[in-house]
Formats: structure tokens, C-alpha cells, sequence
């Protein structure tokens, strides 16, 4: 008999998350979710955890709590992430430095987290959301694109290292996704309406994604359906790579 999976979804209350969080749960998961503030509906989680990824302590309460409630985990996505713009000249030195700290340093302190309780599950799965602009060059977005690069990076770093405990990493590289999180960038085009009807054209599927598509995705990541998959940068954008820059 399968035993039931058991998932940590942080930045799990709202957008691509919450969607993966109800996937999970759908499927017959445990979750427990971490993030800034509490779903605004039932998601049907075991527990949440009130966190702050740039806080290790924060983290190491979310995890650990986990562990305790569920006993064990299987796996642990984060989709917390930050996005802040400018190039060489215009970007805040602090920015790029907020940037490190939420999109790098906590995904790696996660990963000492969870690493050993994974281990002694007998392998799992570990997700990060990084992002397209970490995989193809976009202008105005330094601060952004390389921070998400170098999560790519440790993404691989981390699968190289831990195959051999069973335990898979990779990256999910989502293109636009519809969510709050891109109000900041909308308004860059004049709005969402100016947005929607510019952007899309230049998207070979014509439309953002939905959280559900993204969702879906990634309960089939973290699930043992994808036991052959590691250290990948997964990239899921409609096709707007195929014509990098040409909407940013
Ligand atoms: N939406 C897109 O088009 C898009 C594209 C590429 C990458 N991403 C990445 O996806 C992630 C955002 O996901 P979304 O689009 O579903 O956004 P969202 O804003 O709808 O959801 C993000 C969730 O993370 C939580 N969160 C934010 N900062 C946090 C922190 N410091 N600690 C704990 N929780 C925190 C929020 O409260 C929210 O519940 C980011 O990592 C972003 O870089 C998004």
C-alpha cells in the first residue's frame, strides 16, 4: 500500500502555491503551509506556520513544526520570492541585496534544513520557484534575473550532491503566471488592461498561465511520478522563451 505523502508548501496561502497546495491535497497529500500571512480560504492544509523566508529562525520553526505534525516530510516546495528591478545604475544597492537574501540565501538555508529529514525519509523531492528570468536575459530586471540564476544554479549544486540520498531538486521557471505578484510589473506597461493587450500577442500560447496549470505542474514534480527528474530548470511560459526579451 502507498503511504501518504507529506509536503511543505511555503509561500503557500496565495497564487501559485495555494493552487499547489489544493493540487496536493486533491491528490491525497499532507501539507502543511509557511508564508507571511494565513490563506484567505481553507485549503485544506494540517497546519500553517506564520514565516518569513529571510528568517532562518522562521524557517527552522516551519520545518521542524512540520516534521513534528506530519512526521516526516516527502517534500518541501518554496514559491516565496521577491522581485526587484533596475540595471548596473539604476537598481538599489539594497535591492540587489534583498534579492540574495530572499531568492538565494533562504532557499539554501531551507535546504540544510530539510536535507537530513529527507534523507532519513529515504529520498523526496525539493522544489524552488526561480523563474524564466533566471534562465534567458531580460533587460531592467539585474537584481531579479541574477538572483534567480544563481537559485538555478544551486538547484543543480543540490541535486548533484544528494542524488545518491534519493533526494531530487529542481527549479520551477514559470513565464507570466497571473498573479499579484506582477502588479508591480504590469504597472511598467501602464496598467494590467495596457498589459493584456500587449503582452500576449508576443506569447506563442497567447495568454499569461493560470495558478492551476502551475499547480498541477507542480504536484507532478514533488510526486513520485517524477522519480527520474533532477537538477532541472523546468520551464513553463506558453512558449515566450522561444523569443527571449521579446516581451520584456
Ligand atoms: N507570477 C509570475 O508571473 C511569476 C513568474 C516567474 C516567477 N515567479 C515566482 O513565483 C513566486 C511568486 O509566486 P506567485 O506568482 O504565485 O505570487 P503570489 O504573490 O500570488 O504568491 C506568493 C506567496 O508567497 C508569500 N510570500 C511572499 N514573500 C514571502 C516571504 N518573505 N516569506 C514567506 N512567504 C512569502 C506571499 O504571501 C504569497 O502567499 C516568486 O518566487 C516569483 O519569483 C512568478
Amino acid at each position: 500500500m502507498n503511504q501518504v505523502k507529506r509536503a511543505l508548501v511555503i509561500g503557500g496561502a496565495g497564487g501559485m502555491g495555494a493552487a499547489g497546495v489544493k493540487s496536493l491535497v486533491k491528490a491525497g497529500w499532507q501539507v502543511t503551509i509557511a508564508d507571511l500571512s494565513e490563506p484567505d480560504v481553507d485549503l485544506g492544509s494540517a497546519a500553517f506556520f506564520k514565516t518569513d523566508v529571510s528568517s532562518d529562525a522562521d524557517l527552522r520553526a516551519a520545518v521542524e513544526g512540520s516534521v513534528k505534525i506530519l512526521g516526516g516530510l516527502d517534500a518541501v516546495w518554496n514559491n516565496a520570492g521577491v522581485c526587484l528591478l533596475g540595471n548596473a545604475e539604476t537598481m538599489k544597492v539594497e535591492d540587489f541585496d534583498k534579492s540574495y537574501l530572499v531568492n538565494v540565501r533562504a532557499n539554501a538555508i531551507l535546504a540544510r534544513l530539510v536535507v537530513p529529514h529527507l534523507r532519513t525519509a529515504g529520498g523526496g523531492s525539493i522544489l524552488f520557484t526561480a523563474s524564466g528570468a533566471g534562465v534567458f536575459i531580460a533587460p531592467g530586471v539585474m537584481p531579479y534575473g541574477v538572483s534567480k540564476a544563481a537559485l538555478v544554479a544551486m538547484t543543480r549544486h543540490l541535486a548533484l550532491e544528494y542524488g545518491k540520498c534519493g533526494i531530487r531538486v529542481n527549479a520551477l521557471c514559470p513565464g507570466w503566471i497571473d498573479t499579484k505578484f506582477n502588479t508591480p510589473s504590469w504597472e511598467l506597461f501602464g496598467g494590467r488592461e495596457t498589459f493584456l493587450e500587449k503582452v500576449p500577442a508576443s506569447i506563442p500560447l497567447g495568454r499569461m498561465g493560470t495558478v492551476e496549470e502551475m499547480g498541477d505542474f507542480v504536484r507532478f514534480i514533488l510526486s513520485p511520478e517524477a522519480s527520474f527528474m533532477t537538477g532541472q530548470a523546468l520551464t513553463m511560459d506558453g512558449g515566450e522563451s522561444l523569443r527571449a526579451g521579446a516581451t520584456r
